[in-house]
């Protein structure tokens, strides 16, 4: 067999131990053929490969991005909006131009989409999730979550001292898209006093409140962790906004720290690398089974898979009965409201 595997989307921390459970089972378990295709989907368009060898893919489990580089390309973005087949039709033709068997797809929601459209087109495609968001619908976790969860932490413990020193508001945002995982595991794990999730949105009177009320308690400072999703007036970013809001209101001192791309960048955490070598290493073996149109997953501890079309378009959210929040709660932590 032959396979092709491709990273689309942003990058995070453990695609390179993805290709490299894929590919290292594929070469040495299966004996199958492997090629790496550069930049997502845009790579499948031009053709843009390299054939992958056991020593090509030595090195790399604790690298940091994508050796094969990414891309956003939707392939199907036009034929959605005007029924314009061309780029689905070049992928097609490629697919079988190059003596594929399967298509290896590893990226967050929109590559899953995407996987499920190429897969109703007759290619046969694996999923394998990731995202430092932990919003894909189907698996209990995603590869990168953890390791954006231990820098974010890390971000949040060092803004205690200076906290602490100022007696001043520390407002941090994190990444995280339209989900709320990272600052509610990080906010947590950091021991913030407010934590903002846009799944459950927030009240800025409250947070005052909260702020003010932990001052005439004799807390001199406060965190607060503030998800990159939640709403803010305009175009302003939600730390931004709430920082001048804290700020002006309760008049302490409010700094604010925008964390971004240093969450997604570095190596993978060993939880990240080993989920991405388990999962690398299941999707493979779905080959050698002939089981496609599928994503890799994780029910609990265990790897598993799910079809491609109960994934495609969903998301999945943080909710409030979530333990961490109803624990956050009884301990006095402010989720907004
Ligand atoms: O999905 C990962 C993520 O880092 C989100 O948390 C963030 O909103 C988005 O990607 C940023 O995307 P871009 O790389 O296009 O700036």
């Amino acid at each position: 067999m032959k396979i092709g595997i491709l990273s689309s989307g942003g990058d995070c921390p453990g695609i390179n131990a993805t290709i490299r459970g894929v590919g290292k089972t594929a070469l040495m378990h299966y004996g199958m053929e492997v090629i790496g295709i550069h930049s997502g989907f845009v790579g499948l368009l031009n053709k843009d490969i390299e054939v992958f060898n056991e020593r090509s893919l030595s090195g790399i489990l604790n690298l940091g991005g994508t050796i094969l580089g990414t891309s956003r390309e939707k392939p199907f973005r036009k034929l959605l909006a005007s029924g314009d087949t061309e780029k689905p039709h070049i992928i097609k033709e490629n697919y079988e131009s190059l003596g594929l068997d399967c298509l290896v797809c590893i990226g967050g929601n929109g590559t899953q989409k995407t996987a499920n459209l190429l897969s109703q087109l007759g290619l046969n495609i694996i999923g394998v999730p990731k995202t430092i968001d932990n919003d894909i619908w189907g698996t209990d976790i995603t590869f990168g979550f953890d390791t954006a969860v231990n820098i974010a932490t890390e971000a949040i413990d060092r803004l205690h001292s200076t906290a602490s020193s100022h007696k001043r508001v520390m407002v941090v945002e994190v990444m995280g898209h339209h989900a709320g995982w990272i600052a509610l595991y990080a906010g947590m794990a950091g021991g913030a006093d407010v934590i903002l999730l846009p799944e459950l949105g927030y009240d800025i009177r409250k947070v005052n409140e909260v702020i003010l009320d932990r001052a005439h308690r004799g807390k001199p400072y406060s965190i607060v962790v503030v998800a990159e999703g939640v709403s803010s007036p305009g175009k302003t970013r939600p730390a931004d906004y709430i920082t001048r809001a804290i700020e002006e209101t309760t008049g302490i001192e409010t700094r604010e720290t925008v964390l971004g791309y240093i969450q997604r960048g570095g190596n993978p955490s060993p939880y990240d690398r080993n989920l991405a070598t388990r999962l690398g290493g299941h999707a493979t073996e779905l080959i050698s089974k002939g089981e496609f149109g599928r994503m890799v997953c994780m029910c609990g501890n265990n790897v598993t898979s799910t079809p491609l079309s109960d994934v495609a378009g969903k998301l999945k959210l943080v909710t409030e009965e979530h333990e961490l929040i109803v624990q956050g709660l009884r301990m006095g932590i402010n989720f907004g409201h």
